[in-house]
């Protein structure tokens, strides 16, 4: 087996500080909010991966669906000799474009999952035995330092994830992307698609409870990380499709009026019966609006390709 490097951008406390930090700000405020990124703690991820399996929760199927029947076109267009994949996880639908780049020479992962990334890393490194794997344990939303590897590179974004960045985020993101590009480098990005409300509101919404079990899961981590004496049962699921933002909410409601004591954070945060608090938009495009966003950092949208239903996308761009 060939040997892979694993290096840690993330210092081991950062997310714990992140935590805080971002708990602190979201639950003092109003309305309250949570970033979606603390829903992914070993039970949130199997949660997330059940959810792939719901009948109801085409995303996944459908960016599939495009990655196995243009793996080829992306591979040639591209050429990469390196590709960089961004919340990388179990690295499973990226096997399609691994067996596609012939030519690669190395695999950049980049997740904030050691376990994940270490797992991914080594059934990789003993199927593809010439292939350099440089794992890289980080938050794609900061700062990333690439190592020196040979170009073209194929930056990957699968998922829809971008759509879990609010527009400002999304931004900041883009561009940050960009400047770890040179000309020649490609970055292919999945996004959902605006379509029926129904459709959207059943993906996020599903008949079995597990999207709501994976929603109100984001308060076990706090109990368990912060010490909170959240009741995830005093909290109804909901989401709903905003038409004004283009994004589906995710929210958690408070059944009751309610006290819930963090004490990492000292802090008691009041709910009144009913109210919402916020844990993840997810947002839908349309090709205008990618390319437009694209275009604003930097990158020219040069394909676009979607399943047979039309409900996702994936693009690739270049430096422009
Ligand atoms: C994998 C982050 C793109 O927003 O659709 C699934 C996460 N949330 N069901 C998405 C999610 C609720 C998913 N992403």
């Amino acid at each position: 087996m060939s040997p892979f490097h694993l290096t840690r951008i993330l210092p081991e406390d950062a997310t714990e500080a992140a935590l805080r930090a971002d708990v602190l700000e979201g639950l003092t405020r109003n309305p309250k909010t949570l970033p979606p990124k603390w829903f992914y703690d070993t039970r949130g991820s199997e949660l997330f991966e059940e959810i792939t399996r719901l009948p109801e929760y085409y995303p996944s199927r459908a960016e599939r669906e495009i990655l196995l029947a243009r793996a080829h076109a992306i591979a040639e267009s591209s050429g990469a000799r390196t590709m960089v994949e961004l919340g990388s996880g179990s690295s499973e639908k990226t096997r399609y474009l691994l067996d596609a780049l012939r030519g690669l020479h190395t695999y950049v992962p980049v997740d904030v999952s050691t376990s994940a990334l270490r797992q991914a890393a080594q059934t990789l490194a003993a199927e593809r035995p010439e292939l350099e794997i440089h794992a890289l344990i980080a938050d794609f939303t900061s700062q990333l330092t690439m190592p020196h590897t040979p170009g073209p590179r194929l930056m990957v974004f699968l998922g829809g994830t971008v759509g879990n960045l609010l527009p400002s985020e999304r931004s900041t993101f883009l561009t940050s992307i960009r400047a770890l590009m040179t000309p020649g480098d490609a970055l292919l990005l999945g996004t959902d698609l605006v379509k029926e409300e129904k459709t959207l509101v059943q993906a996020y919404d599903d008949a079995a409870g597990v999207t709501a079990a994976f929603n109100k899961n984001v308060l076990n981590v706090l109990n368990r990380e912060l010490g909170a004496d959240f009741d995830p049962s005093a909290f109804d699921h909901v989401a709903a499709w905003d038409a004004q933002n283009q994004w589906i909410e995710m929210r958690l409601r408070a059944r009751t009026a309610q006290a819930v004591k963090i004490p990492a954070l000292d802090l008691l945060v009041d709910f009144t019966a009913g109210e919402e608090l916020r844990t993840e938009v997810s947002a839908k495009f349309q090709e205008e609006g990618v390319r437009e966003e694209l275009s604003a950092a930097g990158m020219e949208l040069t394909q676009w390709w979607t399943d047979e239903a039309g409900r996702f996308a994936l693009s690739l761009s270049r430096v422009s």
